[in-house]
């Protein structure tokens, strides 16, 4: 979408003006899974849901900080369709890999545009989130794996999930300045 306030910005700007929307989108989407488990007595997909929503929400705020620090004009947006319809518990974490697959491809599209305008500020800005998303794609990639190696058993799930994905992220003193307090 073209607006105004995009007018004299470079491709990869704009783009990053997008990627806004795409993490609190994610940040959104991520709640809706969680409170889906929740509501179902899957407390540890819940955690993994809710816990993913605020990493999601600093990914967002990483972001804004960089833009109002390279005085590029934002607009917090209103985040994309969330889908809260599902038929069983392996549709969410499929969504899950997708969602992160998507936002890997956004940020590869970033990348190639930041190098194409010679932009090095924001290519190396993206480092730490190309990264991010390898961990992420990884880990939702583990947790289908597990879904259908353990065929409808939702307590072996659940206790895969307590033991082997906690909430600590861990490392991440190298991660980008959010604008506003850091949530996880
Ligand atoms: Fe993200
Ligand atoms: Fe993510």
């Amino acid at each position: 979408m073209t607006t105004s306030t995009d007018h004299g910005l470079s491709k990869f700007h704009r783009l990053l003006v997008e990627q806004l929307r795409h993490e609190f989108t994610a940040s959104q989407q991520y709640i809706a899974l969680a409170a889906w488990f929740d509501s179902r007595d899957l407390p540890q997909l819940a955690r993994v849901f809710y816990y993913q929503s605020l990493e999601e929400r600093d990914h967002a705020m990483m972001i804004l900080r960089f833009l109002i620090d390279s005085d590029v004009p934002a607009t917090i947006p209103a985040t994309d369709e969330i889908r809260n319809e599902f038929d069983t518990p392996r549709d969410l974490v499929a969504l899950a890999l997708r969602q992160e697959r998507a936002v890997t491809d956004q940020f590869h599209l970033l990348a190639k545009t930041a190098r194409d305008e010679n932009d090095y500020t924001g290519e190396q800005f993206l480092q730490w989130f190309l990264k991010e998303q390898t961990e992420e794609v990884a880990k939702m990639s583990t947790l289908l794996a597990v879904m259908d190696r353990a065929n409808g058993n939702m307590f072996d799930v659940e206790s895969f999930v307590a033991r082997d994905m906690p909430d600590t992220s861990g490392g991440e003193s190298d991660a980008p300045a959010t604008a506003g307090p850091a949530t996880s």
